[in-house]
């Protein structure tokens, strides 16, 4: 028998809302009343709580389940070379940019900001190791970050259902990619290329480098308009001059020249100063 709730009150999906919104940004409109009911339902279930009233309760104090919930509420959907422009984009710029530096010994820094299961950064390591394979002393390093736990422990793992090969181009797939019962994972070269953090796009950033290319796509489209922004603002400031940021493509910059960046294809923008 599935157990049956009570529906949320206004007061509940208030705090709901103000707490997804302060820890992450995300903005819950009264639209998305049965999403949340729905969601946050399992929940429930999990922490075995019967009211929304109970839930609200819960995460004022529990900073975990305040993850959770988010986690909850977002959609992780993503794939290896999704928006497949951007891909030859970065091959693109590798090549016309920034390849003296890194025959130089410059380290190429790339970050997958909202990585979700990990597709987006292994797709960059794929496509650096492509151009890059005849220098095979070139230092690259790829940085996958995620709000979501889970997320980022599938990441880690590396390992995909041999569904989602096909995304990736065959002759890459052959090159750097190794298919095991139904699975697949990639060659060492590429694996000790990536790391993968947890990281609050809208807290402090751990870090102080900068990239030569950054991948922020599909999560600035939960955020209202001044945490968006602000975080295309922190995101440029990032890049090293001539790197290039790639955007969702339901997503733009309204004021790029600000902000010393030029767009220059779909939804990427190149640092010019
Ligand atoms: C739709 S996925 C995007 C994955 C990938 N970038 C792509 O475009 O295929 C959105 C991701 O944003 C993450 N996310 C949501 N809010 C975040 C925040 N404040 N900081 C970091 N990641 C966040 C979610 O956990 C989810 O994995």
């Amino acid at each position: 028998m599935t157990e049956k709730y009570e529906k949320i009150s206004r007061q509940s999906l208030k705090i709901i809302s103000q707490i997804a919104y302060d820890v992450s940004g995300i903005i819950l409109s009264e639209k998305k009343e049965d999403l949340i009911f729905s969601r946050l339902n399992k929940r429930l279930r999990e922490n075995k709580l019967s009211s929304f009233e109970e839930y609200c309760i819960l995460i004022q104090s529990n900073p975990d389940e305040r993850l959770q919930m988010i986690a909850s509420l977002t959609t992780n959907v993503t794939a290896f070379y999704r928006e497949g422009h951007h891909f030859q984009y970065l091959s693109k710029l590798i090549k016309s940019t920034f390849i003296n530096r890194i025959k130089n010994g410059e380290e190429l820094r790339i970050w997958s900001a909202a990585c979700s299961s990990g597709e987006e950064a292994y797709s960059a390591a794929l496509t650096v190791a492509d151009v890059l394979m005849t220098l095979p002393i070139a230092r690259i390093k790829i940085l996958g970050t995620d709000i979501d736990n889970s997320m980022l422990d599938l990441s880690k793992k590396g390992i995909y259902s041999v569904e989602e090969k096909y995304s990736i181009p065959l002759e890459i797939f052959n090159k750097f990619c190794i298919e095991k019962q139904n699975r697949f994972t990639f060659k060492k070269e590429i694996l000790e290329k990536l790391r993968f953090k947890s990281l609050n796009l809208i807290a402090e950033w751990p870090f102080e480098s900068k990239f030569h290319a950054i991948f922020c796509r599909n999560v600035a489209i939960y955020f209202d308009k001044v945490t968006r922004e602000k975080l295309w603002s922190r995101l440029a400031k990032r890049l090293h001059v001539g790197g290039e940021l790639y955007i969702g493509h339901s997503e733009r910059i309204p004021n790029p020249d600000i902000l010393g960046l030029r767009p220059v294809g779909l939804n990427s923008y190149k640092k010019v100063k």
